[in-house]
């Protein structure tokens, strides 16, 4: 198939991944470019950018300390071998992330994605009951709605049935909290929503009909993102964190979204105050630059491996391009930036207008609920009878050709723009989406 926008190119060969093959290749967008907060398609468009990417290009697009930073270290280390070898910028950037992380997540496994770093983080959960001579607590716990990447382990944690459907019986003994989104409780809720922290007790009555002493982790998304902006009711992370401590089941969350000031600060965990375990990051470590990921992970749990000889390998598991030379560098660059640019605490300060702004959607048609938190948003709409999906993807489609990148989750219109957007940009953004939905049939 041919694609219209460029007659050299033929669209046939590559099989996209999570998009309508069929109809994307009758309706192409390709982006050519991108800088700041915009790309600019192969025919010439300029879309400002609503999702970061996929909720990853949080300094804003082709940022020139980034772009400086991997040119650089692409002439300098091309490679190393990521096994028995080490180059010094990734023991550096080990040692940043510690440190910039809450107390006593002092240890970093690095990954190529976010997918990686969960698949990774369930394998030191289960590990680590091993070494301590708890092998039997095997099962592991996520969520409804939850979406924890592609591999088959986030997958079986994972709570998206679409994603589960086709992928066969997955990992033996997964069981999946409630989610924690009830519409009629928590429509057009300003940040977190009041109701729904009792929602954790399911995992007593879990605990209860499958015994502690077999659960190794529970993982969740501190605010699921890819399940649609579902905001974590006031004092639900809480008491997870009760619960599974008083267990000794490890808690596992997966910051690939949340970690490097989505919500305004290092880390979720960081913001509300609640310290998992593990934590699982991608995405914003390196701005979305070059593919990387890291777990943290708590001092005493990397201890637990450390037994057997000295010279034996202690974790059978990594990947070549674990710690990447120009993924470091991405990364060196991406948290310079945070840093010297104060993008955290712009974040902070933007989040209140952010969340005026966004709810000032809340009266456009079909609408049913508005929910943000921190520089993410989302407008939910009501289904269409014979056709659910149909009106968020028209949404979709109808805010590219005025020029602004929006991602759609059934019915629901997710915002997630580079935290380096000024109040202005906002305004616009909403202002373009506030249109959109005005005239949405
Ligand atoms: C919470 C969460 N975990 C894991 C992933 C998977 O990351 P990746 O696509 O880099 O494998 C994503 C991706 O959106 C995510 O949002």
């Amino acid at each position: 198939m041919k694609n219209p926008l460029h007659n050299e190119i033929d669209l046939s060969a590559y099989w996209m991944p999570f998009t309508g093959n069929r109809a994307f290749k009758n309706e192409p967008r390709l982006m050519q470019s991108a800088k700041g907060l915009y790309y600019t398609t192969v025919d010439d468009r300029r879309i400002m950018d609503g999702m970061s990417g996929l909720w990853c290009c949080n300094a804003g697009h082709c940022h020139p300390h980034i772009v400086a930073a991997i040119r650089q270290a692409a002439d300098e280390l091309d490679y190393s071998p990521a096994f028995q070898m080490g180059h010094p910028e990734i023991f550096r950037l080990a040692e940043r992330l510690a440190s910039m992380m809450p107390d006593g997540m002092d240890a970093v496994f690095f990954t190529n994605s976010g997918s990686e770093s969960v698949d990774t983080a369930l394998k030191i959960a289960l590990g680590y009951h091993h070494a301590l001579g708890e092998g039997q607590r095997t099962r592991l716990v996520g969520r409804q709605r939850g979406y924890h990447g592609s591999g088959f382990g986030g997958t079986s944690v994972g709570g998206i049935g679409n994603n589960r459907i086709a992928a066969g019986p997955l990992l033996p003994g997964v069981l999946h909290l409630p989610e924690t989104y009830d519409v009629q409780h928590q429509a057009f809720s300003r940040g977190q929503p009041a109701w729904g922290a009792h929602l954790a007790d399911e995992l007593e009555r879990i605990i209860k009909s499958n015994h502690a002493s077999t659960i190794a982790a529970v993982i969740v998304e501190p605010f699921a993102g890819s399940g649609g902006v579902l905001v974590p009711p006031v004092g639900y992370l809480e008491r997870l964190r009760e619960i599974t401590k008083a267990h000794g089941i490890l808690l596992i969350f997966d910051e690939v979204i949340t970690a490097f000031g989505r919500l305004g600060w290092s880390s979720a965990a960081e913001r509300l105050g609640v310290v998992p375990d593990i934590m699982c990051t991608a995405k914003g470590l390196t701005s979305g630059t070059v593919p990387m990921g890291a777990v943290l992970v708590r001092e005493e749990i990397r201890e637990a491996f450390m037994r057997g000889p000295p010279t034996a390998i202690e974790f059978f598991h990594g990947y070549t391009y674990s710690g990447h030379p120009l993924a470091a560098a991405a990364a060196h660059a991406a948290l310079d930036v945070y840093e010297n640019e104060g993008i955290f605490r712009h974040v902070r300060e933007l989040e209140a207008k952010w969340e005026a702004g966004l709810h000032s959607l809340a009266d456009k048609p079909h609408v049913i609920d508005v929910r943000n938190f921190g520089l993410a948003g989302a407008v939910e709409l009501r289904p269409q009878d014979d056709a659910p999906t149909y009106r968020a993807m028209s949404v979709f489609r109808e805010a590219f050709d005025r020029g602004l990148l929006v991602r759609t989750t059934a019915d629901i219109v997710a915002l997630a723009p580079p935290l380096v957007i000024s109040e202005a940009e906002i305004e616009q953004m909403l202002g373009i989406l506030g249109d959109v939905l005005n005239e949405t049939a």
